[in-house]
């Protein structure tokens, strides 16, 4: 293969690898450089980290930071798209408890389509982000056990109406709030080709519609290797239990010698520490720095990178987003774990959206990208005859 197009040559080495480094398309809301990590838009994730949410919403969606005119109406444009169908809470009363809060997203998300899609990819991505907060807040409650909805508050920001209907028994809320409004920044989007993402687009190319393909891009999060990594790094941390450094290091030891596997460190694609876990670090030291979890999550920070380092077929040594969320996400008042990629789903849903925005309305001057057909070499499969 030769010429000034070709990114890469692809030979059979590369092959059920997961289409690991394969560029397949463009994608105009965010970049992951393996050094520095996800920029949306061009703006390193750090520098975004403490604007209001709908501000970075609406950098997805237009490719430009909003004025303070153009944050308040976007805002009220939410707002006014926020109504969630009765139906829709009335059915998320009868689904069974024991269901994991993922699936009970992935339903909702089809509930709300069968309820409320316009069939307009641009005008269903930002219904389904401004509603998606009264849908999990739901989950949260119902699930939970918390007792009935809290009607929304429309003259609260997204993140805020959402901490207000979900009202978490014992949670410090300006607490809870300053934290979900990060993660919520934190956690949109990363690149095009995280699986979720690429799921949801590749659903979106068959032409099915935001909340459908939506569901499929939940899916595709709630898979432990994915997002519902989240919720297994708590328990992570909470098994350490020390705060000891050099009993922190003993313990990566031990797990890595009896074929365990560390946590929250490590990425497919950057080979640095994560800035978005970066952030929460920082976070973390101003609203529970005291919290015994936190501290061992801070240890574990050095400790496992310096274990990890020690091995050179690791490529990446370094925290990810979830090494340090679900612990900040406990000190809160959010203890169960099992809600931990919920969170994460909330916010992934406005980079996803967008991104389908983008591929199927705007990129090829408008005329979007045709339904994803990729190839696969058949194996195993000489001809063969009835006979
Ligand atoms: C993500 O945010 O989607 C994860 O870091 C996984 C990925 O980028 O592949």
């Amino acid at each position: 293969m030769s010429g000034e197009n070709v990114l890469f040559e692809i030979t059979e080495q590369h092959l059920n690898t997961g289409l690991r480094r394969f560029p397949v398309g463009h994608v105009r809301t965010s970049r992951v450089d393996p050094q520095q990590g996800v920029s949306y838009v061009g703006y390193p994730i750090a520098d975004l980290a403490n604007l209001d949410p709908e501000s970075a919403i609406y950098l997805l969606y237009n490719k430009e930071l909003p004025n303070d005119d153009q944050l308040a109406a976007f805002k009220q444009d939410l707002a006014a798209r926020a109504s969630v169908d009765g139906a829709v809470v009335r059915t998320l009363q009868a689904l069974p408890k024991d269901g994991h809060p993922m699936e009970w997203l992935i339903n909702g998300l089809t509930l709300l389509g069968m309820t409320g899609k316009t069939g307009d990819f641009y005008e269903d991505g930002l219904n389904l982000v401004a509603r998606s907060a009264e849908l999990i807040a739901n989950i949260f409650r119902i699930r939970s056990g918390w007792g009935d909805p809290i009607p929304s508050d429309p003259s609260l920001g997204l993140v805020e109406n959402f901490v207000h209907m979900m009202g978490v028994p014992g949670a410090d809320k300006q607490q809870l709030t300053k934290l979900l409004r990060t993660f919520y920044i934190l956690h949109m989007d990363h690149g095009g080709g995280n699986l979720s993402t690429f799921t949801g687009k590749a659903v979106a190319s068959g032409h099915a519609d935001q909340f459908s393909s939506l569901a499929a891009a939940m899916a595709g999060l709630y898979g432990p290797l994915h997002g519902r990594a989240n919720q297994e790094c708590l328990n992570f941390v909470k098994s350490v239990g020390t705060t000891d450094p050099d009993e922190i290091e003993q313990f990566v030891r031990d797990t890595l010698s009896g074929g365990g596997k560390i946590f929250g460190f490590g990425h497919a694609v950057l080979r640095a520490e994560d800035p978005r876990a970066t952030v929460q670090y920082g976070l973390g030291r101003e609203i529970c720095g005291d919290d015994p979890l936190f501290k061992t999550a801070l240890a574990m920070r050095e400790r496992a990178v310096k274990v990890l380092k020690e091995n050179p077929k690791i490529s990446n040594p370094y925290p990810n987003v979830d090494a340090v969320s679900g612990t900040l996400l406990n000190a809160s008042g959010l203890t169960d774990s099992d809600y931990y990629t919920l969170l994460f789903g909330f916010a992934r849903i406005a980079g996803i959206t967008a991104q389908i925005v983008d591929e199927r309305v705007r990129m090829r001057n408008g005329r979007g990208v045709p339904i994803y057909r990729c190839s696969y070499i058949a194996e195993n499969q000489d001809s063969r005859r009835l006979s």
